[in-house]
């Protein structure tokens, strides 16, 4: 037996998962906005340029996106030649071998499960001013967790029991409920960028870089949580029609896309107000506000709304799909991998998550925690580059259908930026990280070893 032990891309690409292949390369690719495109623009971006860049925020969204695509070239490579619904957690166990992909699901799962509570506490914010905007005022004890002085964050909670049920239905579903919800936040953009044009004072810029290189990095390190997400493409692997060309394209389709984005929105928001009275909770609908542009303001915050919920939906599902892997491997218990024959999802595992997450979202103060899933991914990034490279050297003439020409550079260069912007994180979120990789280490000890399927066929 050997906590190395690998699967082969057989095993890993084709398993009999009961997942019904139903989407194309712009469902993969809406995905993909679908999962970007959420708080970190509509909410982060202000704090972040108040408090550690100015209108150096362009900076660290260049050198965030720079590594996303390094990795997300990776990725692709790796999706189009092993595939697989658990995404980088299959990658590694057939490159890597069984305790590195158990590290990388764990830190998955970790990415995916905190952010979507993460990000239904932003939305829960957003969802409020909407209702007061309307006239409908809910109490303090109903909007805060007891942490915060009241007794439930309920619309966090609630919000996720809804995706809950969408994912349920159905992965068809769920993704033509994406498309539909991506055109909201894409005119929100689009209204912006079309308003703030005007409004540009290029004396905003005089002072660029008023917190020097290490703010912009720490800063780079924070507007990473906007990229998260473009990874959960590789999980529709075996729900998506032709993946080995469909994915490559949603990947970096659709991360280029929001890379252009955010570098047009991150520096108009600077050229129109000054950074530092961005430190606000909405400042892409601030700033039209101060403009005087009321109604716009309005659709800003309808598409930050629509674009929470989008994060939410498509992190649950990749959410649901790691888990699935792992299960089906035997790490986790095998109950949960089972698909349900109706509606062809894994029904137990959305529920049970669901359950989990709406209580951390509506109960604790999470938001104190929303660094831990940069840190997760990038620590999961770094592997997943890793395995590009032990894959070519291990596997040099498997069928690779998307290859990255100038190996390896491309995966160093991704390596090298992910370390880089994890050493930009403060020492506590790494101490938190650490808690994290030890239960995970602990889980797999008492559990995970002893029940893998891949051992039991070994002995
Ligand atoms: N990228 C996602 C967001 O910004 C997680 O909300």
């Amino acid at each position: 037996m050997s906590l190395f032990r690998t699967k082969t891309i057989d095993e890993v690409g084709t398993s009999q998962s009961g997942l019904k292949r139903c989407l194309g390369a712009m469902d993969v690719t809406f995905l993909g906005v679908g999962a970007i495109i959420g708080a970190g623009i509509f909410v982060l971006t202000g704090v972040v340029a108040a408090t550690h860049t100015g209108p150096a925020i362009i900076v660290s969204y260049i050198v965030a996106g720079l590594a996303c695509i390094f990795v997300a070239l990776s990725y692709a490579e790796l999706a189009s030649s092993i595939g697989g619904c658990g995404s980088a957690y299959g990658y590694a166990y057939a490159g890597l071998g069984e305790i590195i992909a158990w590290i990388i699901g764990w830190d998955l799962l970790l990415e995916y499960g905190l952010g979507i509570s993460t990000v239904a506490v932003g939305w829960s914010g957003y969802a409020k001013n909407a209702l007061s905007s309307l006239g409908f005022e809910l109490p303090k004890a109903l909007i805060n967790s007891p942490a915060e002085g009241g007794i439930v964050n309920l619309p966090a909670a609630l919000i996720i029991l809804l995706i809950a049920i969408l994912l349920c239905i159905g992965a068809r579903e769920s993704a033509r409920f994406n498309t539909a919800i991506v055109f909201v936040k894409l005119l929100a953009i689009t209204v912006f960028i079309s308003i703030a044009v005007f409004h540009v004072e290029t004396a905003n810029w005089k002072v660029f870089m008023p917190f020097g290189w290490a703010g912009v990095m720490q800063g780079a390190a924070l507007v990473f949580f906007a990229y998260i997400g473009f990874d959960a493409v590789s999980t529709a692997a075996e729900e998506t029609i032709n993946p080995q060309r469909n994915l490559p394209i949603g990947i970096i389709a659709s991360l280029v896309f929001c890379t252009a984005i955010y570098i047009i929105v991150s520096a108009l928001l600077t050229l129109v107000a000054p950074y530092g009275e961005l430190n606000v909770k909405s400042p892409v609908a601030e700033v039209l506000l101060n403009l005087d542009h009321r109604f716009a303001a309005g659709i800003i915050s309808a598409g930050a709304i629509a674009g929470l919920t989008t994060v939410m939906l498509v992190l649950y599902y990749g959410f649901s799909r790691i888990f699935l892997a792992i299960s089906r491997d035997g790490l986790l218990p095998q109950k949960f991998a089972r698909v349900n024959s109706k509606t062809q999802t894994p029904i137990g595992i959305i529920i049970g998550s669901g359950l989990v997450m709406s209580l951390t979202a509506g109960f604790t103060p999470i938001g104190d925690l929303a660094e831990l899933v940069n840190i997760g991914t990038l620590a999961a990034f770094v592997l997943v580059c890793g395995g590009v490279i032990a894959l070519r050297m291990k596997k040099p003439d498997l069928d690779r259908p998307f290859k990255l020409s100038w190996h390896p550079v491309i995966p160093v260069l991704g390596i090298i930026f992910c370390i880089y912007l994890m050493i930009s994180l403060p020492v506590i979120t790494w101490i938190r990280f650490a808690v994290w990789m030890l239960l995970g280490l602990a889980i797999y000890a008492g559990y995970g070893y002893k029940n893998s399927l891949a051992q039991k066929q070994d002995s």
